[in-house]
């Protein structure tokens, strides 16, 4: 029997699909990921992995597993995988695209509206005991309908989220590797480059996948062309803005605010200064996180596991 590790539990129901055909081990705890050493260990007589955005799949650790034929990686983006160490071997690498696309454009948007509507803040705010009476300036925040938003990366949940703006009105800028002649009609969206889109947004979202090219992509340089009033979203990846460039901007009022879903270095440090700041909004990488969402999430990336390994129907392949 052809041997799996999953590096987290999973929903019975998904695993009961495996389980009939392949000799399945498993990282069990929900809330902690498999210790490196452990990862090491496992890897090196099993066919195929499924493992989460967590999981550093280096090609150290590729070099570990002499059998290893697919890869099939828990979420959309595969920025913990090493494809050239990957491609070298021959290995197949997967990932869960399409199913998470609308669950993380609504995420994206409630961080925009919270953000600058300052919901946070303004339930601790009540909670602590602030609240003594209505005030004309108390808590106010940035509007949303009208605004011009710029989208920085417009793959799918880039375009999920100017579709959203659509509904506020708002003028939609993007900047994108290439245009998108149809998408652009479509949207009533602006092809711009960085510059202009960083200089005129009210809003700016990072939604580009996190490669070499786009690390740092926001640094101090691009956080100095934004408005005093903007307000910068990141629901990708936390690389691809330079997070002590943005304490400074967000410190020093350069921008107004920022709404990030992921961190450069996961999870936060409890002394990560850009918790010291009202500001910012910051959570814990929950775009995708909606039941339904991460159910259909886990049962793509089992069956890109079942049909990688015995060569029948559909897979998700990265290139
Ligand atoms: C992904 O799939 O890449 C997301 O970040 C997980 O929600």
């Amino acid at each position: 029997m052809r041997k799996l590790y999953i590096t987290r539990k999973l929903p019975e129901e998904v695993l009961t699909k495996l389980s009939a055909s392949f000799s399945i081990r498993m990282w069990d705890k929900e809330d902690q990921p498999v210790p490196r050493h452990t990862l090491e260990k496992e890897v090196e007589d099993i066919d195929g992995l499924l493992c989460l955005l967590t999981d550093n799949i280096d090609s150290h650790l590729i070099s570990k597993s002499k059998k290893l034929k697919i890869i099939s990686n828990m979420a959309v983006g595969y920025n913990n995988i090493d494809m050239e160490a990957a491609n070298e071997r021959n290995i197949m690498v997967t990932n869960t695209p399409g199913v998470l696309t609308e669950t993380t454009a609504d995420l994206t948007f409630a961080l925009l509206m919270a953000t600058a509507r300052r919901l946070v803040e303004s339930s601790n705010y009540l909670r602590d005991g602030n609240w003594k009476t209505w005030s004309l300036m108390m808590l106010t925040g940035q509007d949303i309908f009208g605004a011009t938003l710029g989208i920085i990366g417009l793959g799918n949940i880039g375009e999920a989220v100017a579709r959203r703006a659509q509904g506020f009105s708002m003028k939609t800028l993007y900047y994108n590797r290439s245009r998108k002649y149809d998408v652009e009609k479509e949207l009533n969206i602006i092809y711009t480059d960085l510059e202009t889109l960083l200089k005129e947004s009210d809003f700016v979202c990072v939604m580009t996948p996190y490669t070499k090219e786009t690390e740092h992509l926001i640094g101090k340089e691009q956080l100095g062309l934004m408005k005093e009033s903007a307000i910068l979203i990141n629901t990708a990846r936390g690389g691809i803005v330079d997070e002590q460039a943005l304490y400074e901007a967000l410190k020093s009022k350069k921008i107004w605010g920022a709404g990030l879903d992921v961190i450069e270095k996961e999870p936060i440090d409890l002394n990560h200064s850009l918790l010291t700041l009202p500001n910012v909004i910051l959570l814990p990488h929950i775009g995708s996180a909606s039941v339904k969402t991460r159910t259909a999430m886990a049962d793509i990336a089992v069956t890109n596991l079942i049909n990688g390994l015995t060569g029948e129907g559909t897979i998700h392949l990265v290139k």
